[in-house]
């Protein structure tokens, strides 16, 4: 229940409080620092260990990696679950051990959220609210989120960024790049630059919440018309670059209903697959950060869409590749795949890797393959979707040379998997094959390409 703050004057700002939040932000700065010299002396020992030709023992390095970074929060967490998703990018014990990590650290207390907060909407900020709750209701991957209403009994949900973390994420970039080109001098299997590029522009869009905002009401708009999803209005007036001020939508988690009866799972995966697909296929858009705290569940079963900070804008022929990938799998036409990958974007292609490629695209478009109602898979403790094929396509890949991997491959990916892990705890038994050729039937890349750019336009992006 929201909790009206007392309303007391704003007391000129005690020196202990100065203190407090001075040590909070050093403590922050502290713990960043530590990652960048634990990444840097693990990225050296790996180095110095290829050198030496000894045989690296990375689930030790990984432990160590972790233990060192302790309670991290902030761009590095989600770094950490991107790479999970994408095959072996980083050393699978690395990934599993970053997934781990929690968004420990202390939120920002009251007298630091009055100051941010009057820093964004100015000394009277809080005449905008009837109720701006004191404590932080989640915590963000840069900031914390704080439940409030406005004088029209709007229920919101106020993101506010914290301060510097243009710099914290520039120095875990820095790490990142450090790491993954260890790795990579070490094990050939594919060439992550295109990857670290991708990781790199989303995260930095991440840092401005008016390209948020933007994207959120395109989002509304794109998806107005589906019944079973919800995007949250923005608040003009209320959201600058780092305050996002949107309606609140009360929801619950999605793996709250792994027990539900059938048909309550099975709708639930419909709305999910329409929030992810419907933007994908239609205007060549996704949202790119399937986590679980990103969306949730309505009273009706339809889906709350939240977090629109990394979201990827891709080339209509990208998702022509797509779309001509699944039909050479259809055919088993292996010239038509090598076309398809080739629209994706892979560089350095034989027809070798083109096999080793389909085995990691015939997983990944299973589902759609096949016209039946059936589940995702028969394994829903299965520890990581895809595990098993990730380490089969990496070690036949890395026998066959190296390949390139197009960084648009990094979010199509990310969202399979994130969709595909969900749908197999939900146990829901759909025909993905005929949901999916619902959304394709009519495609046409020249269309899209029209779709999207107006819609871009509409939204100034
Ligand atoms: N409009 C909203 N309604 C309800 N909860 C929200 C809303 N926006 C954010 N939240 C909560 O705040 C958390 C963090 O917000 P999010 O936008 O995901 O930040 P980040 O981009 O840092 O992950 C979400 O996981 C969710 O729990
Ligand atoms: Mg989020």
């Amino acid at each position: 229940m929201p909790r009206k703050p007392p309303k007391t004057p704003e007391t000129p700002k005690p020196p202990a409080a100065a203190t407090t939040e001075g040590s909070r932000i050093g403590g922050r700065v502290k713990r960043y620092a530590k990652v960048s010299t634990t990444m840097a002396g693990l990225g050296a020992r790996l180095a110095g260990q290829k050198f030496l030709g000894i045989e690296i023992d990375r689930d030790q390095h990984a432990r160590q990696l972790m233990q060192s970074l302790g309670d991290l929060k902030g761009p590095l967490l989600k770094v950490a679950q991107l790479l999970a998703t994408i095959p072996n990018a980083l050393p699978p014990e690395y990934a599993s051990e970053l997934q781990k990590l929690q968004n420990q650290a202390p939120p920002m207390g009251w007298p630091f959220v009055r100051r941010r907060m009057a820093a964004e909407l100015g000394p009277s900020w809080e005449k905008n609210f009837t109720v701006f709750e004191q404590t932080a209701a989640a915590a963000a991957s840069l900031g914390q989120v704080h439940r409030a209403t406005l004088p029209d009994g709007l229920r919101v949900a106020c993101k506010l960024q914290y301060p510097d973390m243009a710099s914290a994420v520039e120095a875990d970039l820095n790490q990142l790049g450090l790491i993954m080109s260890t790795f990579e001098a070490y094990d050939r299997a594919i060439d992550t630059r295109e990857i670290r590029r991708e990781i790199a522009d989303r995260l930095h869009e991440e840092l401005d919440y008016t390209l948020e905002a933007k994207r959120q009401r395109l989002y509304g708009d794109i998806l107005k018309d589906e019944p079973g999803v919800r995007v949250p209005a923005i608040v003009d007036g209320l959201s600058t670059a780092r305050l996002l001020t949107s309606e609140w939508r009360e929801g619950r988690p999605i793996l709250g209903f792994v027990d539900a009866p059938q048909d309550v799972r099975d709708a639930i995966a419909l709305n999910m697959f329409r929030a992810w697909y419907v933007p994908l296929y239609g205007y060549g858009i996704i949202h790119g950060d399937p986590h679980p705290g990103n969306y949730s569940v309505d009273a009706d079963y339809g889906i709350n869409l939240l977090d629109f900070g990394c979201v990827r804008v891709f080339p209509p022929s990208f998702i022509g590749g797509v779309i001509m990938l699944y039909r050479a799998l259809q055919k088993n036409d292996t010239d038509m795949a090598i076309a398809a990958y080739d629209k994706w974007g892979f560089k350095g292609l034989t027809r070798e890797t083109v096999e080793v490629l389909n085995l990691w695209a015939r997983f990944l478009y299973g589902p759609v393959l096949d016209d039946s109602r059936r589940s995702i898979g028969d394994l829903p403790e299965k520890a990581v979707y895809g595990e098993d094929i990730a380490t089969k396509v990496h070690q036949a890949l890395r026998a066959n040379g190296g390949v390139t991997i197009p960084r648009e491959f990094v979010f199509m990916d990310r969202a399979a998997l994130g969709l595909g892990s969900v749908f197999l705890r939900l146990q829901a038994k759909v025909n993905w094959y005929r949901l999916f050729n619902e959304l394709i039937a009519d495609f046409d890349e020249e269309a899209l390409q029209q779709r999207q750019s107006a819609a871009l336009q509409k939204f100034a992006l």
